[in-house]
C-alpha cells in the first residue's frame, strides 16, 4: 500500500483518490494544496500560488496566521470540547468580547455558516409568535433572489438557484422572494402583516459580488423597522473586514437587528459561526430549545476572541479598503476588451469576463493557475478576487500583472 502512495506522489494521484471516493459535489480547480501562509498556497509539487479566493472569505487573516496557530494550539492543550451541558472558563469570556465588539446583548455560538442561518430564521420566528404576536405557523421571512445562504434544506428552499435546489424537495414554506437591490419590491413585501424578517447578504458574494445601490441597506432597515420586521444581516461572507469595514452594514451605519458571522471568524482554522442579537429576541430562546454539540466549545472561543483581534490589531479593514481600491484601479487600467465589468467593495471583488466562448472564465481561470494565482469562477462568467486581507500593494500589482499574462490567453 505505502509504496503505491509513494510511486504516485503527484497531484493526479489525490485527483484520483477524491474522484473515486469522495462525493462529486463540487468542481474543483485542478490543483492539489499541501500548505499555505498568508496570502500565499503551495501545491503538493511545491509550486507558489496567490489564494485569490481566501477559502471563499475564511481566510481573511491569511493562511496560518501564528498568533491563530498558537492560540488553536494552546488551547487544545488545555480543554477542546465541554458541550453545553457543562460550563467552560471560555464561553463567557468569548460571549463579552463578541457582544461587546458588534454592539449586542447576547450571543448564540454555532459552527458552520448555514448553521447560522438556520439558527437567525429561528429566532426571528420565534419573536414573530412571541412578540410580534404573529398567529402560529403564519410567520413569513422575505428574502432576495439571487440570495445564497448555505445548503441545507431549508435554506435551500429560499434560493433561486435551480442547481442548489432541484429535486431536493419538498421545500420548506414561509419565505418570500423578492429581487435584490429593489427597495419597491421590499416595500410592496412588507404591507403583509405577518412578515417577521427580511434576511439578507449586505453584497450578495456567490451572486457573482453584487453590490446594491448606495443607500439600500440603510433604507432597507428603516422600512424593516417601521414594519416591526427584524432586519437579519447575513454577514457570513461580507463581514470582518472583508469590504473594508468591520461589517458591510457598517458602511451605511446599519445595525441588523439579526447579524449573522461565521468563515473569518476563526480564520479558517475551524468552523466557527455566531449569530447576535438582543434580549428581546435571543431571550426567547430558552433551555433545550436550540443547540449544538460543538458551539460555543473552548477551541473555538479562543479561536474567534483571536481572529477578531488579529484582524483589528493589524488593521485588516483599512488595509481591504486601499488594497482593495487599488485592486479595481489596477485592474481597470488594463483596458482589456475580455473585461466587461468590475465590482466590489474592500477585497471583496469580481471580474465579469466578455467573450464568445462561454467556458471563457473557466479557461482564465486555469491561465491563472498556470501563472501562480488561484481564483475560482462563479456563475459562468464572473471571477471572484477576494484574497487575504494582509495583501500588500506590491503583491497585489503581481497579481494584476499575472492577470494581464493570463488575459492574453484569451486571445488565441
Ligand atoms: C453569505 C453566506 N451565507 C452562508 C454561507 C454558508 O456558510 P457555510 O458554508 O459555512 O455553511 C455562505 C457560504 O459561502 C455565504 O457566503
Amino acid at each position: 500500500m505505502s509504496a503505491t502512495i509513494t510511486s504516485f506522489s503527484s497531484a493526479q494521484h489525490y485527483l484520483q483518490l477524491e474522484d473515486q471516493y469522495g462525493a462529486h459535489n463540487y468542481h474543483p480547480i485542478p490543483v492539489v494544496l499541501s500548505r499555505g501562509k498568508g496570502v500565499h498556497v503551495w501545491d503538493v509539487e511545491g509550486k507558489q500560488y496567490y489564494d485569490f479566493l481566501s477559502g471563499y472569505s475564511a481566510i481573511n487573516q491569511g493562511h496560518c496566521h501564528p498568533r491563530l496557530l498558537a492560540a488553536l494550539i494552546e488551547q487544545a492543550q488545555q480543554l477542546t470540547l465541554t458541550s453545553r451541558a457543562f460550563h467552560s472558563n471560555l464561553l463567557g469570556e468569548y460571549a463579552q468580547y463578541i457582544c461587546t465588539l458588534f454592539g449586542y446583548d447576547k450571543v448564540l455560538p454555532m459552527n458552520t455558516g448555514v448553521e447560522a442561518v438556520e439558527t437567525g430564521i429561528k429566532l426571528c420566528r420565534r419573536w414573530a409568535y412571541r412578540v410580534k404576536g404573529i398567529k402560529e405557523n403564519q410567520a413569513q421571512i422575505i428574502v432576495c433572489e439571487g440570495n445564497f445562504h448555505g445548503r441545507t434544506s431549508t435554506v435551500i428552499s429560499f434560493s433561486t438557484d435551480p442547481s442548489s435546489r432541484n429535486d431536493f424537495g419538498p421545500y420548506m414554506p414561509g419565505f418570500i422572494s423578492i429581487p435584490f437591490n429593489d427597495l419597491d419590491a421590499l416595500a410592496k413585501a412588507l404591507d403583509n402583516k405577518n412578515v417577521a424578517g427580511f434576511l439578507a447578504e449586505p453584497i450578495q458574494g456567490e451572486a457573482g459580488v453584487l453590490v446594491p445601490d448606495d443607500g439600500y441597506l440603510a433604507r432597507a432597515k428603516q422600512l424593516c423597522k417601521d414594519a416591526n420586521v427584524l432586519f437579519i444581516a447575513d454577514e457570513i461572507q461580507t463581514g470582518l473586514a472583508r469590504t473594508g469595514k468591520m461589517l458591510a452594514c457598517d458602511h451605511e451605519e446599519v445595525r441588523p437587528d439579526i447579524l449573522l458571522l461565521g468563515k473569518a471568524l476563526s480564520g479558517g482554522l475551524l468552523p466557527v459561526s455566531a449569530v447576535l442579537a438582543d434580549d428581546e429576541i435571543m431571550l426567547t430562546i430558552q433551555p433545550g430549545d436550540h443547540g449544538s454539540t460543538y458551539g460555543g466549545n473552548p477551541l473555538a472561543c479562543k479561536v474567534a476572541m483571536e481572529s477578531l483581534q488579529v484582524l483589528l490589531d493589524e488593521g485588516m479593514a483599512e488595509n481591504a479598503a486601499a488594497m482593495g481600491t487599488l485592486l479595481r484601479q489596477e485592474l481597470a487600467a488594463l483596458q482589456s476588451p475580455f473585461i466587461s465589468l468590475i465590482r466590489g467593495k474592500g477585497l471583496l471583488n469580481a471580474i465579469v469576463i466578455k467573450h464568445e466562448d462561454p467556458e471563457a472564465a473557466w479557461h482564465l481561470c486555469l491561465e491563472l493557475k498556470e501563472n501562480g494565482l488561484l481564483a475560482k469562477p462563479i456563475h459562468g462568467d464572473k471571477i471572484r478576487f477576494a484574497p487575504p486581507l494582509l495583501i500588500t500593494a506590491t503583491q497585489i500589482k503581481d497579481c494584476v500583472s499575472i492577470v494581464a499574462k493570463s488575459l492574453e490567453k484569451l486571445k488565441t
